[in-house]
């Protein structure tokens, strides 16, 4: 049994404020096993129960896990005074409160970015005790040289004397890179790069894990990730 407020669970599942839902439930807008119910306190389980509002069965789910196609120039955060973030993209059919970027990716880097209400969850995908590896492809204003590929499999230490976890680097083409890296400092890739002196262009992280960005998922897109997905993302 997993019992929770029938408010609780129509405020967080259609995105309704808890004063909102009470109203609506009292005006006995709201069917639980096909009864009208007017006690917004009222127990249900979650996990056997039939809720009806506005003639919509609520398929109840305790999180939600988007993936993002992040565009350039929108910040990664769940909300800001003045810029737009990641979370004000989310669509309405897939908002709900408590939503947050697992991780960051800068302003201007492109790509996959998970958006969740689970904690447990973005724990598990960013700790980099987790060891996931996060893969970018590299626009850079020159190209890799030979000797690159063993500086970065060592450990950049960046300029500050931080010391980077092995990476990995791979020649796509003429100042194009792919690169794999297991942690995720500060602008970590630019500064990477900072040291063997090349400048970053364009940054787009392509896969989280073994969680490919969906070729068919445009720039600004996003959609609810499978449960096959959810598992990708651990298969390194
Ligand atoms: N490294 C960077 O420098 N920027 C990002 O957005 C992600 C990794």
């Amino acid at each position: 049994m997993n019992l929770k407020r029938l408010d609780k669970i129509i405020s967080s599942q259609f995105n309704i404020s808890r004063s909102i839902t009470k109203a609506i439930i009292h005006r006995g807008k709201v069917k639980v096993d096909g009864q009208v119910v007017r006690d917004p306190s009222l127990q249900v389980d979650v996990d056997s129960v039939c809720i009806e509002y506005k003639g919509q069965v609520l398929s109840y789910k305790e999180h939600i896990y988007i993936i993002m196609n992040k565009p350039k120039g929108v910040l990664s955060a769940s909300e800001d005074k003045s810029r737009e973030t990641v979370v004000d993209l989310v669509p309405p059919e897939l908002f709900r409160q408590g939503l947050f970027p697992v991780g960051r990716l800068d302003r201007d880097t492109t790509g996959l970015l998970l958006i969740t209400d689970d904690g447990d969850f973005a724990h598990m995908v960013i700790s980099p005790k987790k060891n996931i590896f996060k893969t970018y492809k590299v626009l850079l204003d020159g190209d890799i040289t030979e000797d690159m590929f063993e500086q970065f499999e060592k450990g950049i230490v960046l300029a500050d004397g931080t010391k980077c976890r092995s990476a990995k680097l791979k020649r796509v083409c003429e100042n194009t890179a792919e690169i794999k890296i297991s942690e995720g400092k500060y602008h970590q890739i630019k500064r990477m790069f900072g040291v063997v002196g090349l400048g970053v262009n364009e940054l787009e992280r392509v896969a989280l894990g073994g969680l490919k960005l969906p070729i068919n998922l445009g720039a600004g897109e996003c959609r609810e990730l499978t449960e096959a997905e959810k598992n990708q993302i651990f298969d390194n």
